[in-house]
């Protein structure tokens, strides 16, 4: 019997409250709460007649500490789960720190607006101090551990695919196939089409100022960092076929240095067509991707939240999205003295998700291990105290559970390696 608050009500919440109330034993009572109420309520009309979960909704905005506290003590979940923004990922954690509620996200904290002094000077501080100059990391985040520690709470980031299941891969690989792990390749392909020129598959803020970022990579302690879209390779993949795809930065890079001991080089790979590179670089030239205000017509816009106006919302992508996913780690290394090769990933249909659950598989294979992650901890498996990144619990559960809800892996001990 458990209560759960969930922000957010986008195309990863849809998901992860589908699945939520596929288990009603557990995700007993849930709250529905995010900026537009009327989403709320239209998916806890949608979902309720489907389900024994309680469902309530509420309006919310995140982005204020004080909303967020006053839902919290009103609505007394045992676990908030962010599905919201990464902007809202700090406002979120204060709140749940305040009320003594544990927490989980999918993506690390990174500020709406990159342009406060007061948050470039840390950051700039930190590109020149760490060597890559992503907007997003994990120390404000981690910033919180001694805090929860000392609360007895547990704040698990990251808990959708990637960041999230690619690190439970990696600490099944260190538990069960590796005694040292040399280098991790973690491949993200999208083999779906829906049909648009151009559309992103998750948030288009979020995703295009992350693809249009420098790239950089792990290797021998040390950030290698590189231009957009610099290092590109093809790679052959099971069910999707050959596929071009290029190196980014990524999250989970950063916390899988730090938790997979003697890893030499960690890399992300994404899969791109070269339709959407010219889109995004003709964009980029126009300058819709800046993140700076301007002045339009007397008014103060955000010329990539404009973009994002004009864009398909990823949550009505579902019905025409065709093709497969396919995700997973490759990792080099040695086991009982030998050399060793291990290829763990999951295959997801866009069009079996869509009939499951309304949603395409970018937002489903975002939104299930939400919701594992979520019955991980509301069911005692997962209680480290502190805040914490997915490669720190153990994998062995939750990589049962996600199979048991639509995300099974495949293994192969001699998959194609990447140069
Ligand atoms: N780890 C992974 O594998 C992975 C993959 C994909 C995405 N993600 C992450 O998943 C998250 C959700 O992505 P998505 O595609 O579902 O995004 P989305 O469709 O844009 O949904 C975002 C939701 O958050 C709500 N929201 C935004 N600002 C808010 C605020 N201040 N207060 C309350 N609610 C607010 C939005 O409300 P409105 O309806 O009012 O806009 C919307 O319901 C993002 O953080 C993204 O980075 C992670």
């Amino acid at each position: 019997m458990s209560r759960v608050l969930i922000i957010g009500c986008g195309g990863v919440a849809s998901v992860a409250i589908h699945k939520c109330c596929q288990v009603s034993e557990v995700f007993t009572d849930i709250c529905i709460a995010s900026r537009t109420r009327s989403k709320c309520d239209a998916l806890a009309a949608k979902l309720a007649p489907t389900t024994q979960t309680k469902i309530t909704t509420a309006q919310v905005d995140a982005d204020k500490v004080t909303e967020v506290k006053r839902l919290i003590e009103a609505y007394k979940p045992d676990l908030v789960m962010n599905l919201a923004l990464p902007y809202q990922d700090l406002t979120i954690m204060e709140a749940c720190l305040a009320c003594k509620v544990s927490y989980l996200d999918t993506a690390n904290y990174e500020p709406e607006d990159t342009n406060n002094p007061a948050w470039r000077a840390i950051y700039e501080k930190r590109c020149h101090e760490e060597g890559f100059s992503a907007h997003f990391d994990y120390s404000w985040q981690l910033a919180y551990q001694e805090k929860f520690k000392e609360a007895g709470l547990t704040a698990i980031l990251g808990c959708g695919f990637d960041p999230g299941v690619s690190q439970a891969y990696c600490a099944y690989a260190a538990k069960h196939e590796f005694d040292t792990i040399d280098t991790i390749d973690i491949l993200d392909c999208n083999g779906g089409d829906h049909g648009h020129p151009f559309a992103t598959n998750f948030n288009s803020e979020i995703n295009l100022r992350e693809v249009s970022a420098p790239g950089s990579y792990w290797e021998e302690g040390r950030w290698v960092e590189i231009p957009p879209m610099s290092i590109k390779r093809q790679y052959d993949f099971d069910q999707v076929g050959l596929r071009d795809m290029y190196l980014l930065h990524h999250e989970e890079i950063e916390s899988l240095a730090k938790h997979i001991p003697g890893v030499k080089r960690i890399r992300f790979f994404m899969t791109f067509g070269q339709s959407y590179l010219t889109h995004m670089k003709c964009l980029q030239n126009c300058g819709l991707l800046s993140t700076a205000p301007v002045e339009f017509n007397g008014q103060r816009i955000v010329p990539l939240q404009f973009l994002k106006s004009l864009l398909p919302d990823p949550a009505s992508l579902g019905p025409r999205t065709v093709g497969k996913t396919n995700i997973g780690c490759i990792f080099t290394g040695t086991k009982d003295g030998k050399p060793k090769t291990y290829y763990i990933y999951n295959i997801c249909d866009h069009q079996e998700c869509y009939h499951e659950v309304g949603s395409q598989a970018v937002s489903y294979t975002t939104g299930v291990p939400a919701m594992c992650g979520a019955l991980m901890f509301l069911t005692g498996k997962w209680r480290l105290k502190g805040v914490h990144t997915v490669e720190e619990f153990d994998p062995d559960p939750f990589l049962e559970t996600l199979s048991k809800y639509g995300l099974p892996h495949r293994e192969s001990t001699t998959p194609q390696l990447v140069d």
